[in-house]
């Protein structure tokens, strides 16, 4: 396998963690980072040892020596820093939400289909072992047909003006940052297309959702979410059979423990596999796969997954009456 020459674009909170997922994953270079602003990117390259620093996104993605590059920006802007990308010839790892809504998302693939590049949305849960495990346990029937599962991602998050979380002009609100991964778990385990959808919301005076509680109903089976920025919770998730259960650890998006019950709550099997880096190797490495053999999509995170996701968060908006700014 070749190396990955890696570049990230935005000097952020989780561009910090990625990065030191990068710095301990075999394959990968770090390559180059760019930032709104020259001093920023100086000091993240310093801070990681990237061999290359620049003031701006539209340099960085002229440099034809990078083979991927990690948007680490707000929702907002995945649009357009996507589009800054393809146009100019760079696969793209992209943060989730991948967009505002869905049809920026499908732009967004049009163009990578058109430019024939990688496009992947940084759906890490997906890659993570005990994700893949318990996704190997459904389809092998060890829990017999799956009929309800819950998962939950809340946290206690200090109001803050100036943070995207609550910023409209950002893509804030709880829907696009945390619901996005409950979502995405309950189309894996139930499918992508629920029958109907129930959802509620408490939208905070910024005019973004700080919580919301979605109902999703198939024909045997249903789904109950819950996330927000306004309660403190574990976070674990439970998918429920006929036959029996699995439970996923608290944190349950990036745990690293989980566990099949049979029909009588009795432990059938654990599995605990420990993080080799900070847990976003699994990603980091999936990338490398799909660039090392030619492939323009993810089997792990495929386009038709994100779609499926950003097109129930469209409905759930749709019913609150939430617009983000230019959506009119
Ligand atoms: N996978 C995960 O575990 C995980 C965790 C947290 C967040 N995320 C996702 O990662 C993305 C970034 O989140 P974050 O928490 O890292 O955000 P953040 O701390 O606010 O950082 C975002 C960075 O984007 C750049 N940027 C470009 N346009 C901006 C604008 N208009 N306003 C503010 N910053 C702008 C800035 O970097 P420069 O100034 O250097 O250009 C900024 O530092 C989001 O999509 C989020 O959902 C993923």
């Amino acid at each position: 396998m070749k190396d990955i020459n890696w570049a990230i674009i935005g000097t952020g909170r989780i561009a910090h963690t990625f990065a030191e997922g990068l710095k301990g994953t075999q394959g990968a270079r770090l390559y180059a980072v760019g930032s709104r602003t020259p001093q920023r990117a100086k000091q993240f390259a310093d801070e990681f040892g990237f061999e290359k620093a620049y003031g701006s996104y539209e340099e960085l993605v002229k440099d034809s020596n990078i083979d991927v590059v990690y948007i680490a920006t707000p929702m907002s802007s995945h649009y357009k820093d996507t589009m800054l990308c393809l146009e100019n010839g760079r696969n793209v790892l992209c943060e989730k939400s991948a967009a505002l809504n869905g049809e920026e998302l499908a732009k967004m693939l049009d163009k990578a289909k058109e430019k024939e590049l990688f496009f992947m949305e940084a759906m890490w849960m997906k890659c993570r072992p005990v994700y893949l495990k318990a996704l190997e346990w459904v389809r092998a029937g060890r829990i017999g047909t799956p009929r309800y599962l819950k998962a939950d991602f809340c946290n206690l998050v200090k109001y803050d003006k100036s943070d995207r979380l609550f910023a409209p002009e950002c893509g804030g609100g709880a829907l696009l940052d945390l619901t996005v991964y409950p979502l995405t778990f309950a189309l894996d385990f139930l499918g992508q297309k629920p029958e109907e959808i129930v959802s509620c919301t408490h939208i905070g005076k910024d005019g973004v959702d700080l919580s919301n509680s979605l109902i999703l109903k198939y024909e045997n089976a249903y789904a109950s979410i819950d996330a927000g920025f306004e309660l403190p919770c574990i976070n674990r998730a439970v998918i429920s059979g006929d036959k029996g259960s699995i439970v996923f650890a608290d944190w349950f998006f990036c745990c690293c423990e989980v566990t099949l019950y049979d029909d009588n709550t009795e432990v059938i099997e654990r599995l605990e596999i420990p993080n080799e880096v900070n847990g976003y190797e699994y990603e980091i490495r999936e990338v490398h796969k799909c660039l090392n053999g030619g492939l323009k999509e993810s089997v792990l995170v495929p386009h038709s997954s994100t779609t499926a996701v950003m097109e129930i968060m469209d409905k759930c908006r749709e019913n609150w009456g939430m617009k983000y700014p230019g959506e009119e």
